[in-house]
């Protein structure tokens, strides 16, 4: 079958979006597949928005973690941090070289940050470059990420093919992307994209009293509690959706319609859901928070086996450009 590749960033705690939207998701596509697949932190990109390195330290574990405890199968894949592997800032630089400065200036995301980050670095503007390097080096097939990064995958394939055609040879692999369609985009507390750099995200790990804060954040209007609600507006009836079961659902939206039931009701069933339903995972991630050397030990292994596979792609790439 196919090889799977995909990378998270480092620039915050994991989330609720990366969890439904990302790890389980690729975590199921691991299953089903019998090729060694390539699951990574992508800790370089985070630099382009935070700056903190002992914060990307802490980051970078807290995201291992979580792949970790939703049960990441480590004998089925190669699990490293980005940084471990420079051969990708290597070929990097090679794939900017073949990449149309109007493609990147024309990327959604770049723009959308560039308008609402004060550091609009030129790291920022190539990031889709190194996100490339980062999928051709290890020959990917197949790489399941959230709707927002479809372009990306599209500058990848075209950055790979303009190298080709140059070259005369299928050196790089063009990758397919895989959206899950059925979790799209999950909202945040304000009930935009979750995202790290939003601060609008659901941390499922933070200690029941750190939850109950985050989850109280999550915004609604200011109907009373005896009046109807309109579940399908409401920002914690849709977070509460995303996780809860069919029968919980049906209840939950018929305590919004018949009122009588206030915002403050369906978060604390929210949080207890999460409590509930997270609650191995939660042990786990704190069990390998207290135990980095745990982490450490599983990625070491993953950074040995990643660099084998990506000096092979990067020596094929260094003769035909005349660098062997
Ligand atoms: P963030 O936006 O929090 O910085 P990343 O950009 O690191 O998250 O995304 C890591 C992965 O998680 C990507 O595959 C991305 O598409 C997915 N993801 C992030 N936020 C969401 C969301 N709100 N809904 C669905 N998937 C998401
Ligand atoms: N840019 C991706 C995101 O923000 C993270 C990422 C970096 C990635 N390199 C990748 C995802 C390679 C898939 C493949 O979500």
């Amino acid at each position: 079958m196919a090889r799977v590749l995909t990378g998270i960033q480092s620039s915050g705690r994991p989330h609720l979006g990366n969890i439904l939207g990302a790890i389980v998701p690729a975590i199921e596509l691991i299953k089903q597949n019998n090729e060694e697949s390539f699951i990574f932190i992508a800790d370089f990109h985070s630099l382009t928005s935070s700056k903190d390195g002992e914060l990307r330290k802490e980051n970078t574990l807290a995201v291992a973690a979580a792949w970790l405890v939703f049960g990441l199968d480590i004998d089925k894949t190669v699990f490293y941090r980005q940084s471990r592997r420079p051969e990708v800032a290597e070929l990097t630089w090679y794939l900017s070289c073949f990449t149309p400065f109007p493609m990147l200036a024309n990327a959604h995301s770049f723009k959308d940050k560039s308008e609402r980050l004060a550091d609009v670095n030129a790291g920022l503007f190539t990031y889709p470059v190194l996100m490339a390097a980062d999928i051709l080096l290890y020959s990917a097939d197949l790489v399941p990420v959230g709707k927002d990064q479809l372009q990306h995958l599209e500058m990848c394939r075209d950055i790979a093919s303009a190298f080709n055609h140059q070259v005369g040879e299928e050196i790089l692999t063009l990758p397919e992307p895989r959206i899950s369609e059925e979790v799209m985009i999950i909202p945040g507390t304000d009930g935009q994209k979750m995202s790290k750099s939003y601060n609008n995200f659901i941390d499922i790990f933070l200690s029941e009293k750190d939850l109950k804060k985050n989850v109280n954040s999550i915004i609604t209007d200011s109907k009373g509690l005896e009046e109807p609600k309109d579940p399908d507006t409401c920002n914690v009836f849709k977070l509460y959706s995303l996780i809860a079961s069919d029968d919980q659902n049906t209840q939950m939206r018929k305590n919004y319609i018949e009122g009588n039931y206030g915002y403050g009701h369906a978060k604390k069933e929210f949080m207890e859901l999460i409590l509930d339903k997270y609650a191995s995972e939660r042990k786990a991630f704190d069990f390998y928070m207290n135990h980095p050397q745990e982490i450490e030990q599983k990625l070491a292994a993953g950074e040995m086996k990643a660099k084998e596979t990506g000096m092979k792609l990067l020596e094929k790439v260094r003769a035909k450009l005349g660098f062997s």
